[in-house]
């Protein structure tokens, strides 16, 4: 079993001391540590960073904050499990933990009944039998405009539609020329921009304002028609959009348009998985290079990251080796150029039938994704009709 990794949101020495020492003892390692809660937002963005599987609060003073706090928790990637730390094991507080979204609650001696609660929380996560609230998030981006950054999220969202039950959003973070709205019809006349604008106040019901709806169990947000010339947001507001949206959701899907800029660098950290989305073409194989050597000197790890070859033409001039030997990256789905089948697709208003190459190529990638089986390609004549 790995490892876990604990952050610490302890203010009052009395408890930090022991929890320190109780954790060290059972081979968990503190990732993060926090005193007292000054600044939430602050708190959650390195909280996102460090990626602990549980985060011990202290809900001495909390009080009404705790459902939020908690809830904010397990809305984090990984969805870290909260676990309420007192001085006493007041039936009062004990109640109120849990009813605000604790999975533990513990009191001193911390050496003793944390150990417990680890354990069950380690179980849980080596059973894959953790009760996650929040849902995956992948971000798409073009190594060079016009790489296809935008069709293979629009096709990938709805692919997971057609074979998942779960509930997804499709998210346009490309504000500059964010097509998602045309692909996908949207009908609402609202933007990601509302929703970061107004990041303070954004719950379901002001959420259910911005969004539209196509196919059931796909849910879009867009980015403005016109590029906006009001005042952008604070980069930091989308990040906070995404990880509220990874709450309502079991899959987010993010257009973060081409390049990196900071506010993609920003929604990145925020990201369980990037795709990086590139063709074979040489300026947009030397730039998908450059963005894989900054993203991964600032930390970004390997194993987020994932390179889409697309538009790969039928006998191609370099090898599939060495494409990867010169981004130092595997490449995880090459998809075939088919402009044809896309352009009249698109001229009618539409994304890709099934039954396609291409399409079955978007169908393979999303079961990729979501860990199942591949679809398999579909026969042009059936013999039932
Ligand atoms: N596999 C493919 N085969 C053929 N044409 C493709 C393929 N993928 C995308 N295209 C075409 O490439 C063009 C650019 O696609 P798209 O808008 O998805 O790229 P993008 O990376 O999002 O661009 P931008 O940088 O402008 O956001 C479109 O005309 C699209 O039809
Ligand atoms: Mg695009």
């Amino acid at each position: 079993m790995r490892p876990l990794n604990a952050a610490l949101w302890i203010a009052s020495e009395e408890l930090l001391t022991p929890a320190r020492k109780a954790l060290a003892d059972l081979g968990v390692r503190v990732v993060f540590e926090q005193a007292a809660l000054v600044n939430l937002q602050a708190a959650l963005m390195r909280l996102a960073q460090a990626r602990p599987d549980l985060v011990l609060v202290e809900i001495g003073e909390l009080d009404d904050r705790m459902a939020q706090i908690f809830r904010e928790i397990r809305g984090l990637p990984g969805s870290p499990a909260p676990v309420a730390v007192h001085h006493s094991a007041d039936p009062e507080k004990i109640l109120a933990a849990m009813r605000a979204g604790a999975c533990e609650f513990v009191y001193p001696p911390l050496e003793a009944n944390l150990r417990p609660a680890i354990e069950r929380i380690a179980a849980e996560l080596a059973g894959g039998r953790r009760q996650t609230t929040g849902g995956k998030t992948l971000g798409f981006f073009s190594a060079k405009g016009g790489c296809g950054a935008t069709t293979v999220a629009c096709h990938v969202a709805v692919e997971l539609q057609r074979q998942t039950p779960h509930k997804i959003l499709l998210a346009d973070l490309d504000l500059e020329t964010g097509l998602i709205r045309f692909f996908m019809k949207t009908k609402s006349e609202y933007s990601v921009l509302d929703a970061a604008h107004n990041i303070d106040r954004l719950d379901e019901h002001f959420w259910r304002a911005l969004i539209s709806n196509g196919m059931p169990r796909l849910e879009v947000i867009a980015a403005p028609a016109v590029a906006a010339s009001v005042e952008p947001p604070q980069e930091e507001s989308f990040r906070r959009v995404i990880r509220f949206t990874r709450t309502l959701y079991d899959w987010v899907i993010v257009d973060l348009g081409r390049s990196l800029s900071p506010r993609t660098m920003n929604a990145l950290e925020e990201i369980d998985e990037g795709f990086l989305v590139t063709t074979l073409e040489v300026p947009a194989l030397y730039q998908a290079k450059q963005l894989i050597t900054t993203l991964l000197s600032s930390g970004y790890g390997s194993d987020r990251l994932r390179v889409i070859l697309n538009r790969t033409p039928k006998r191609p001039e370099v090898t599939l080796e060495e494409v990867q030997t010169m981004l130092g990256l595997p490449v995880y789905a090459a998809l075939p150029n088919d402009y044809v089948a896309l352009n009249e697709a698109y001229t009618s208003g539409e994304l890709l039938e099934p039954g396609s190459g291409l399409a079955t190529a978007f169908a393979r990638l999303a079961a990729r994704i979501a860990n199942l089986p591949e679809p398999r390609k579909r026969m042009r004549f059936s013999l039932l009709g």
